[in-house]
């Protein structure tokens, strides 16, 4: 069972602030981009990487993986993005050629993600679930509220779900290959993970349990956190 991952990583990353498109800024001297491609290429598993960059990326995109070491066993495609992550993964899922028969979905957005989890996921695969995400219990309670009309107003709390019920979603999540080319094809509206779509054909998804430091890049202090645990793996 050959597995292929596709890492959008066409975002811009507004909220991590002004700067380099968010997949192409540094951690520890390194772009995000080429820790999630080393992420992805540590699994023995994974033959082929697609990287589907920001849509004017493409070609900068090509020369840092030329430019940086990566695994000989492993082939790599660059595509250029979309306007939504949903629309990027299309793309790039688009450009996979025949003869992987398991897929993984990886955000450029977690770049540390342990290759432990990876494996852990393509396994759940082969054990015969369509769908798989890495999932971690939350630590914060969750409230449902009635979102104000103006940012900063108080807003009416609606529901608390019981906590204990509650994952909180990483990446890589693993598929079928055709469940999930089928998924893209029918599902359409917003989503804000793959699975979701996979979970609207009436499939069922499963979680296996995801880790600490697949947390995604998101705002400026992660990347504290990102360059605190790269500092603590070299020690
Ligand atoms: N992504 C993508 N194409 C888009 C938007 C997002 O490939 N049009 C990718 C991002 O590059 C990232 C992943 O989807 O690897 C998760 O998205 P997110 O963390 O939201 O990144 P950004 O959209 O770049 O950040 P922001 O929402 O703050 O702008
Ligand atoms: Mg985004």
């Amino acid at each position: 069972a050959r597995t292929a991952a596709v890492i959008p990583a066409a975002g811009r990353g507004v909220r991590l602030g002004p700067g380099a498109p968010k997949a192409l800024r540094a951690l520890s001297g390194t772009p995000m981009l080429i820790h999630a491609v080393r992420a992805m290429a540590a699994s023995r598993a994974v033959s082929l990487v697609v990287v589907v960059a920001p849509p004017d990326g493409a070609a900068e995109v090509r020369s840092l993986l030329d430019a940086h070491a990566l695994p000989e066993r492993t082939d790599f495609l660059v595509v250029p993005g979309g306007q939504s992550r949903q629309e990027s993964v299309k793309l790039g899922l688009d450009a996979l050629p025949p003869g992987h028969d398991i897929v993984l979905v990886h955000d450029a957005a977690r770049p540390l993600v342990p290759v432990d989890t990876v494996d852990a996921v393509i396994e759940a695969v082969r054990d015969g679930a369509p769908a798989v995400v890495p999932a971690l219990p939350l630590a914060d309670t969750v409230k449902q509220v009635e979102p104000a009309a103006v940012p900063g107003e108080p807003e009416p709390v609606v529901a608390t779900p019981e906590r204990a019920l509650l994952r909180a979603v990483q990446t890589p999540q693993g598929f079928d290959r055709d469940t999930l080319l089928r998924a893209h094809e029918t599902v359409t509206g917003e989503v804000t993970d793959d699975a979701g779509m996979v979970e609207q054909l009436g499939l069922t998804v499963v979680a296996v349990p995801g880790h600490e430091e697949a947390f995604k890049v998101t705002r400026p202090l992660d990347l504290v956190l990102a360059e605190a645990v790269l500092a603590r793996r070299r020690l």
